[in-house]
């Protein structure tokens, strides 16, 4: 049995993914369950989220085996292989794998390797290769006993990002209110279908293939990238710009999420965004009480008055915590997690 992987994915960037993870990792972890954080986006927001300047400094510039994500898979890039991957502890619960802005180098390989692992033989590379951020995820949530992996990844329909997509069991989509993130969704949808339809055509060439006899404990991800719903993030609304303005996307997305991510729509239906089924949540727009959070290198709801979070700050501490408590019992019951 895998660890159940959950990827946060839009193409369109911007759209709070990072601070999304960020926050339900922590509520998971605060409510008892043991949590996987992987920073797959070069551009290592999350790490930074989590981890200070000299920490990463220390990561990044010491190169040691294992500490990042790219360490981890660095050796493939050669004749070598997976190394273990070195965690860092948050806090109780809760664990990183740091990201690694080297990461973009390793984009390369893996589109070299997907089209060999629909030859007809010396398929154990590639498919390694191609598997190689699940068997980094799997080994780092046995290894501290985790129940769930968060992940993180940029917004593109990139080689690094098909090979995480092809490690997800779920997927959530967050959304910004603009013409943009529903673009994004019609690109996503599509892409997720072709990558999860491509993966099984690997998965079916590896086991017609005299290879699995050579390899008998070698394990590969299933591919299932289950769309679980969407989230829409209020914080992209222009506060400059009329309020018609943003239902007017908002209206859209149920509509869009069913053609482009499920598998289409009759006619006849039309959903309401606030009754929508896949509509997770709303995340807010939580003002400055977000780089206070990020100064402070803690989720908002754990925000303090020693933080500056007084007054009126210390009512919407107390909503947020609300807010993502609820948030992680709604993606929990989709997943099976029990809370
Ligand atoms: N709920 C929120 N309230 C206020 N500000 C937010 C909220 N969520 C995110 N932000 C801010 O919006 C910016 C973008 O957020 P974030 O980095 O989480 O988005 P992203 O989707 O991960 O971006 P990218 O596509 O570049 O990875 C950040 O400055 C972040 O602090
Ligand atoms: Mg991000």
């Amino acid at each position: 049995m895998s660890i159940p992987i959950l990827t946060f994915f839009n193409n369109k960037g911007g759209v709070g993914k990072t601070s999304l993870i960020y926050h339900l990792s922590w509520m998971f972890a605060s409510l008892g369950k043991r949590v996987v954080v992987a920073d797959l986006d070069p551009q290592a927001n999350l790490t930074a989220a989590f981890l200070n300047e000299d920490q990463i400094d220390e990561l990044w510039n010491n190169s040691v085996e294992g500490s990042t994500v790219f360490q981890c898979v660095k050796p493939l890039t050669g004749v070598g292989d997976i190394t273990e991957p070195k965690l860092q502890q948050i806090v109780n619960n809760l664990y990183l794998i740091p990201g690694d802005v080297a990461l973009s180098s390793y984009e390369d390989t893996l589109a070299g390797e997907w089209p060999k692992s629909m030859a007809d033989t010396n398929l154990y590379r590639p498919m390694r290769i191609l598997s190689s951020f699940w068997h980094v995820m799997q080994t780092a949530a046995i290894k501290v006993d985790a129940e769930i992996i968060l992940v993180d990844i940029g917004p593109n329909l990139g080689a690094i990002n098909r090979s995480v997509l092809l490690a997800t069991d779920y997927v959530i989509i967050p959304l910004g209110a603009d013409l943009f993130s529903l673009q994004g969704l019609k690109n996503l949808g599509p892409a997720l279908k072709s990558w999860r339809n491509l993966w099984q055509k690997r998965l079916n060439n590896w086991k017609s293939s005299s290879e699995p006899s050579h390899y008998p404990n070698f394990k590969l991800p299933t591919g299932r990238m289950q769309p679980i719903g969407y989230l829409s993030q209020q914080h992209t609304v222009r506060l400059d710009r009329p309020v018609k303005a943003y239902d007017k996307w908002i209206n859209r997305i149920p509509q869009v999420y069913r053609e482009s991510v499920l598998d289409g729509v009759s006619e006849d239906q039309t959903f309401l965004p606030e009754n929508d089924q896949y509509r997770l949540g709303t995340i807010k727009h939580y003002r400055s009480l977000m780089p206070m959070a990020q100064e402070c290198r803690k989720p908002i709801f754990n925000l303090t008055a020693a933080d500056g979070a007084i007054g009126s700050h210390a009512n919407a501490v107390l909503d947020a915590k609300k807010d993502f408590k609820e948030l992680a019992k709604i993606v929990g019951e989709k997943i099976d997690l029990q809370l």
